[in-house]
């Protein structure tokens, strides 16, 4: 049996962890929290970032902190996790939904403009796969309309674009340190501040709305209740879990891109024939390996290949049904969003982990092209 995913350690996990229980010091902002974070500042260029238990917590701190509220509105692509939606309306805002690009699955930057009101406060564009979104013309665009850019880069850690982090976009990002991603700790995340005007807050958004970091500081000499927060922290074990991966970073992104391009070479005779679709790639940027997704003719094309290739052992799966006509979702602004609809039904992603093997990528390749035959 191939898995669709399977998490990768680097080994150090456990050494690291076992000097936290040593050292006796297990609560959020201690040594380890504080190396991923000066890691995290590093390579990707932001003001601040902090170290959060999920990437869904690091969405939720982002727009607490964007001052997202009751009667706002954000813009956001109808594919993508429920994450993303949930953090707008648990600040009471409604989410709207945009169409996507087929050839990346990202939300369409010439389908925005029509979506904004006088209530649009920000646009949140979701990195699927790690590839990057048209963000020239999604940051001029908010630039003209006074909105804020607050991407979801659950998946993005590592990718770059015209020479830059893909993460050093917008005011603000949320990363995702999830099991399934590229570097993980089981749960975790961070929020990027990269407009430093958000630092102060941020400091105290995260600990539950005391301005107890200054007190850590010296800065005052005692701390209180200054603002709404919550418990954004992390603790040290998970802190100490995830700087092991962050070490070993670019390791495990380039063992991921090279089997994303396995896949993408063998797979080119299939799309020759009209079988199927490979993503494109972004001009100028370059993604991080984080899935390889394909598109099939039709919803039933690729029901049946899920179905097929799990009988030959292989786990290859379906991903986001779009949030515009979940139950939920047509809670807010119903839509019809034809490219989400049609595509998410067709899009399959095949096993991609650290582990595999470009011979494994080679077998399901073939397992697919005797599935697509038959
Ligand atoms: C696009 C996107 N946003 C948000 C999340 C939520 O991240 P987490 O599972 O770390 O809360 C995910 C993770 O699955 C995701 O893929």
């Amino acid at each position: 049996m191939i898995p669709f995913n399977k998490p990768f350690l680097t080994g150090n996990e456990r050494i690291y962890i076992e000097e936290v229980l040593k050292n006796g010091r297990f609560s959020g902002n201690n040594f380890f929290s504080k190396k991923c974070a000066s890691w995290l500042e590093e390579h990707t260029r932001c003001s601040k970032a902090i170290v959060v238990p999920s990437g869904t917590a690091a969405l939720e701190m982002m727009m607490i902190l964007a001052n997202i509220g009751p009667g706002d509105e954000v813009i956001l692509p109808s594919f993508t996790f429920s994450s993303t939606a949930n953090a707008v309306v648990l600040r009471g805002a409604a989410p709207v939904f945009a169409d996507i690009r087929p050839d990346t699955m990202n939300i369409d930057e010439k389908r925005i403009e029509a979506a904004i009101t006088s209530r649009t406060k920000a646009i949140c564009p979701v990195y699927y796969a790690g590839a990057a979104c048209d963000m020239e013309a999604i940051e001029s665009l908010a630039k003209r309309h006074g909105l804020l850019v607050l991407p979801d880069a659950a998946q993005a850690i590592g990718s770059v674009c015209k020479g830059r982090p893909l993460c050093s976009y917008g005011q603000m990002a949320a990363l995702s340190f999830h099991e399934t991603k590229n570097l993980h700790c089981g749960e975790g995340g961070a929020l990027l501040i990269n407009d430093a005007s958000f630092v102060e807050r941020g400091e105290i958004v995260m600990e539950k709305g005391t301005d107890r970091s200054k007190f850590f500081r010296g800065e005052i000499d005692k701390y209180s209740w200054v603002d709404i927060g919550s418990s954004f922290l992390v603790n040290e074990i998970t802190a100490a879990f995830l700087y092991a991966q962050l070490e070993q970073a670019e390791k495990i992104i380039e063992r991921r891109v090279e089997l994303w391009n396995c896949y993408y070479r063998e797979l080119e005779p299939l799309e020759k024939e009209g079988k199927l679709r490979r993503p494109a790639s972004v001009e100028g940027c370059t993604h991080n390996g984080h899935i390889f997704w394909i598109l099939l003719n039709d919803a039933a094309a690729r029901d049946r290949a899920i179905y097929a290739l799990k009988e030959k052992g292989i786990g290859a799966v379906f991903h986001y049904v779009p949030l515009h006509d979940a139950p939920m979702g047509l809670r807010f602004s119903p839509r019809s969003l034809p490219t989400a609809a049609e595509y998410s039904a067709r899009l399959l992603r095949l096993p991609l982990y650290a582990e595999m093997t470009p011979r494994e990528t080679a077998q399901i390749a073939e397992a697919l092209s005797e599935v697509l035959s038959s």
